[in-house]
């Protein structure tokens, strides 16, 4: 479950800040360490001692207190979180972080830490149907932050509706089922390619494709949320980075490359969602091509296959590769989960309209080392992220 959990809890100014009393108790004994950051104004609803009592250590109050270790605050316990929980979380925390503002130790800890944050609003139903407010929530579910819904009933304001904060005991539960230990993939390190590679022609151009990243940031994301250490290589994308993973950009093959090899040896499983060119251009132009001539050959050669290097070096690791093809789908990703030394390859037929490059959804099989193939209906590429390493996880228990 939570045995053996780093996790921070900060507690946010409303009526429903003596809950978090309960709630910290409950993650101490479900075996969690615990740390609480209170803010200014959840200091006037429940002092700072029971947290103390409770979580056995020091609470923090303030960014200017005497530091409690060598590190800066903010930045130490945002790196020693591997779960941020903020209950109850006010409209006001919720707007200071959608909009990146930190101007107290919780905001600026959480503005500083790649662990996963989940809050757990609660306030006025008013204020919780505000456009405001559902946009800054909105914004962070995007972001890939977490919420816990709050509950229906009647408000300390004296009026019912939607605003409460849910039952600790709910609450211990959503996040055991979240992040719990139980998960196969918690504290695994799992290495994730995304987007494709830009293979320079000269400084200004460049060949390349169509992956926008999508598909491997999903699984990226995912793998976060079920505790996992992701390492995200990824080439040039817009997207933004998920919660909880360390990102490590790459230009060209090569790059990526030498970043996958080094990160190999101690990863537990590496899923390689990027597009990766197969040929780098060999004369590839210091300065800009001028357009002088009528014609312009570039020679290209081959670039390394990772995944293929990959497979030789296996050792303990869960390999696990892409194909992506537009004819002879099964036929052609066979031979890949073979010749590369796969566990497991996801092939999807690029050609098909909801599927492949550049688009929110998917469509592909899924091929194991063992024979066995999956066929999987056309879903959104996060589905189908939670999918892939649901699998994983049952291939590694086996
Ligand atoms: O990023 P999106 O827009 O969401 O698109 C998702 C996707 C279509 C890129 C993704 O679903 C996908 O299919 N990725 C693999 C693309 C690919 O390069 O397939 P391939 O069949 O050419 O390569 C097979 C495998 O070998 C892949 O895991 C690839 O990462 C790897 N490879 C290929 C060439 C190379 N030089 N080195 C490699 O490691």
């Amino acid at each position: 479950m939570l045995n053996g959990r780093k996790i921070v809890v900060g507690v946010t100014g409303g009526i429903a800040s003596y809950k978090s009393i309960e709630i910290v108790s409950r993650l101490k004994k479900a075996g969690a360490s615990v740390r609480v950051i209170m803010t200014e104004s959840a200091t006037k609803f429940v002092t700072p001692l029971p947290f103390r009592e409770i979580s056995g250590g020091p609470v923090v109050t303030s960014m200017w207190g005497e530091p409690t270790n060598w590190n800066i605050e903010h930045i130490a316990l945002a790196n020693w979180a591997d779960l941020f929980l903020i209950a109850p979380a006010t409209a006001n925390i919720i707007g200071k972080i959608a909009n990146g503002i930190a101007d107290d130790m919780l905001s600026t800890t959480i503005m500083a830490t790649k662990a996963p944050v989940v809050l757990a609003p609660a306030m006025n139903s008013n204020m919780y149907a505000n456009p405001i407010v559902k946009q800054n929530i909105q914004k962070l579910t995007n972001l890939g932050y977490s919420f816990i819904q709050p509950s229906y009933g009647m408000l300390a304001c004296g009026v019912e509706g939607q605003g409460r904060l849910p039952d600790p005991v709910f609450i211990i539960d959503t996040l055991a089922s979240l992040y719990g230990k139980t998960n196969v993939l918690c504290g695994k390190k799992v290495v994730i390619t995304a987007g494709g590679t830009r293979e320079p022609i000269d400084p200004v151009r460049y060949i390349g494709n169509r992956s926008s990243g999508k598909m491997g940031y999903a699984i990226a994301d995912q793998a976060a949320k079920m505790g996992a250490q992701v390492v995200l290589i990824s080439g040039p994308s817009n997207l933004s980075i998920p919660n909880g993973v360390e990102l490590i950009k790459v230009e060209t093959a090569l790059q990526m490359k030498d970043i996958v090899l080094s990160q190999f040896s101690d990863a537990d499983i590496v899923i390689k969602a990027a597009a990766v060119a197969d040929y780098r251009v060999q004369n590839a132009a210091n300065h800009k091509i001028k357009k002088s001539e009528d014609t312009l050959t570039l020679i290209l050669e081959k670039n390394p296959d990772i995944l293929l290097e990959l497979g030789k070096r296996k050792t303990h690791q869960f390999l696990v590769g892409f194909a992506a093809e537009t004819q002879n789908l099964l036929s052609n990703a066979t031979e890949k989960l073979t010749r590369k030394n796969l566990d497991m390859i996801v092939a999807n037929d690029v050609s098909l309209p909801g599927a492949g490059f550049n688009t929110d959804t998917n469509i592909v099989k899924l091929l194991y080392r063992t024979g066995q193939t999956e066929e999987l209906p056309q879903m959104s590429k996060t589905s189908l992220a939670k999918i892939i390493l649901d699998k994983i996880s049952a291939q590694i228990q086996k």
